[in-house]
């Protein structure tokens, strides 16, 4: 990794720690998911057993930084450092045996997130950033895509879930993206990884709603970083509040505000 900040190893040490497990305890699943009681209560331990390791490797290394972390909630410490964690980001991948899922870890500095990892471990893939420095996938600088027509466009969503108050809305969107794009929408399954595939170029742009603050802090500086926008659905930064968000290259922000009208 190119990034070297005394931030970015704590982040990176305590996630390829906790990875090891995610690693082993993904191969578990593929047994359980042919017994009877399949691997429901077993993904619910490993995420339990993943988020602690993270939370004990940062908290050696920054005992005075709080914590924001999906499965226990509020670690309140120093309020101007925060690291903001999911511990699995794609549970439902994970669960079902599908090698696309990710721990997300962010640091938030005086409430804006500075430096962010996301890493897919089935796949060795390493996103990183940090403010003013980049961002990189392993040790290559990755920068957002350069399409500027909607239509020849790869477009990631995901959602609604099944009691979401919003399904029709989510359901109008998704149709009026269809009709706009040549190639069929990706839902993949993982937020944080949507984020940093827009960063990668491999994606160029991800729209979805009701996201929570882990699934996307990391990835809000590792496609600033990237060059990207993340906004709300009508192109301000407003999306924590509204809890819409938008990623996009630097180009098809606007046509995809227009179609999120
Ligand atoms: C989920 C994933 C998924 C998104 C869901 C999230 P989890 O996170 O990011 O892609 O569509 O809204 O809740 O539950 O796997 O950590
Ligand atoms: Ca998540
Ligand atoms: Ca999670």
């Amino acid at each position: 990794m190119k990034l070297n900040s005394a931030n970015i190893n704590v982040m990176v040490k305590a996630c390829r720690k906790a990875s090891k497990i995610l690693i082993r305890d993904f191969g578990e699943i593929e047994n359980l998911q042919v017994s009877q009681k399949g691997p429901g209560d077993f993904v619910t331990v490993s995420d339990k057993r993943v988020e602690k390791i993270i939370i004990e490797e940062l908290q050696k290394a920054r005992p005075t930084y709080s914590i924001l972390s999906e499965e226990i909630g509020n670690i309140k410490n120093d309020e101007s450092f925060q690291w903001v964690i999911d511990p699995i980001d794609g549970t439902a991948n994970f669960l079902h045996g599908i090698p696309h899922f990710a721990i997300s870890i962010g640091l938030e500095q005086n409430k804006e997130i500075v430096c962010g990892i996301i890493y897919d471990p089935i796949k060795d893939e390493m996103f990183a950033a940090e403010k003013g420095n980049g961002a990189y996938l392993n040790n290559q600088r990755i920068r957002v895509s350069a399409r500027k027509k909607l239509n020849e466009c790869i477009i990631f969503t995901g959602g609604p879930k099944h009691d979401s108050k919003d399904k029709d809305l989510v359901l109008e969107e998704y149709r009026n993206f269809s009709s706009k794009i040549l190639i069929p929408i990706r839902k993949m399954g993982s937020a944080s990884l949507d984020m940093a595939y827009v960063a990668a170029g491999r994606c160029d742009g991800f729209w979805q709603r009701n996201l929570n603050y882990w699934d996307v802090a990391a990835g809000i500086i590792i496609v600033k970083e990237a060059g990207g926008f993340v906004t709300d659905f009508k192109g301000n930064n407003d999306y924590l509040k509204n809890k819409t968000i938008l990623v996009t290259n630097s180009r098809i922000n606007k046509e995809m505000t227009e179609v999120l009208k």
